[in-house]
């Protein structure tokens, strides 16, 4: 039996862009819960709706219909200070191409969120100081993003994403754009992040390999949740799991890591 609190639930999510003949539905329904503490991939192919879901949740797009309730919170009522509070502290979002501010050092783009929302310099201090250790950029944090490599400019742009604490980070792609090295670090991090502080992690990616550091996956297509994989974290290694994500993968794409 699961005690852990449901932290996030979607209910009869709908998306639909545009109107008339340029209307396109990208989600037609999608409902799931997260535990708290979970790490939830969500996986499907190019347009199947995985970053119009990923970015309903974190406001930046308007639902057609549907409820994300963060918290025992339906995010759709919140206005002025909530929702900046929400959007500030509640989520991280880290973004496939980092989107760091180039003229800012590493250590002013981490705690730009902070400072937008009246935190402490001295507290800021601290956890930039822990949060670097443990994603292994403390010495990179008074450089410019133009200093730093891809993978070190992901793992700034991830601890801009959870100075604030928040309850839950979205990720869109994280390792999209990174080596298949600094993707397994940047995942390692994350993972232990998730493990250690027991932080909610949603994570959007093609890639099997780092899908299998989730412990729950869910498979879009066209729109709608047509899947979904479990990892028993005691007793699956990541390996193993990444085979059956690669099953799926290959049912579904007829073999090509492309696909997905
Ligand atoms: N601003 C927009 N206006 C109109 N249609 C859009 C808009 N953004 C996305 N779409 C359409 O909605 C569908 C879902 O797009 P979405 O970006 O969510 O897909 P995705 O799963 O993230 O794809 P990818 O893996 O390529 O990033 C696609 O058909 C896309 O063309
Ligand atoms: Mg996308």
């Amino acid at each position: 039996m699961n005690m852990r609190n449901q932290i996030l639930q979607v209910e009869s999510l709908t998306k639909i862009y545009g109107r008339g003949e340029n209307k396109t539905e990208a989600l037609k329904g999608i409902a799931f819960n997260v535990l708290e503490g979970e790490f939830l991939g969500i996986m499907g192919a190019s347009g199947s709706g995985k970053t119009t879901l990923l970015n309903c949740i974190a406001t930046m797009l308007k639902p057609t219909s549907g409820k994300i309730i963060l918290k025992g919170k339906n995010v759709a009522g919140f206005s002025g200070g909530e929702l900046a509070d929400y959007r500030g502290k509640k989520i991280g979002y880290l973004f496939q191409e980092f989107e760091l501010l180039e003229n800012l050092t590493a250590r002013e783009n981490i705690t730009l969120p902070l400072f937008l929302h009246g935190v402490s310099a001295k507290k800021a201090k601290s956890d930039i100081e822990a949060l670097a250790a443990m994603l292994d950029i403390a010495g990179e944090l008074d450089k410019f993003p133009t200093q730093l490599s891809g993978g070190q400019k992901q793992r700034v742009a991830a601890a801009r994403a959870l100075i604030s604490d928040p309850d839950i980070v979205l990720a869109d792609e994280p390792t999209g754009a990174l080596d298949s090295k600094n993707s397994k670090t940047l995942m390692d991090k994350l993972e232990a992040i998730n493990r250690e502080q027991r932080k909610t992690i949603m994570m959007v990616t093609h890639d099997a390999n780092a899908a299998s550091y989730c412990s729950r996956i869910l498979f879009i297509q066209d729109g709608r949740i047509f899947h979904e994989l479990r990892r028993n974290i005691s007793t699956e290694s990541t390996s193993d799991f990444y085979d059956r994500i690669a099953n799926v993968m290959a049912q579904l794409g007829g073999g090509s890591a492309n696909v997905l």
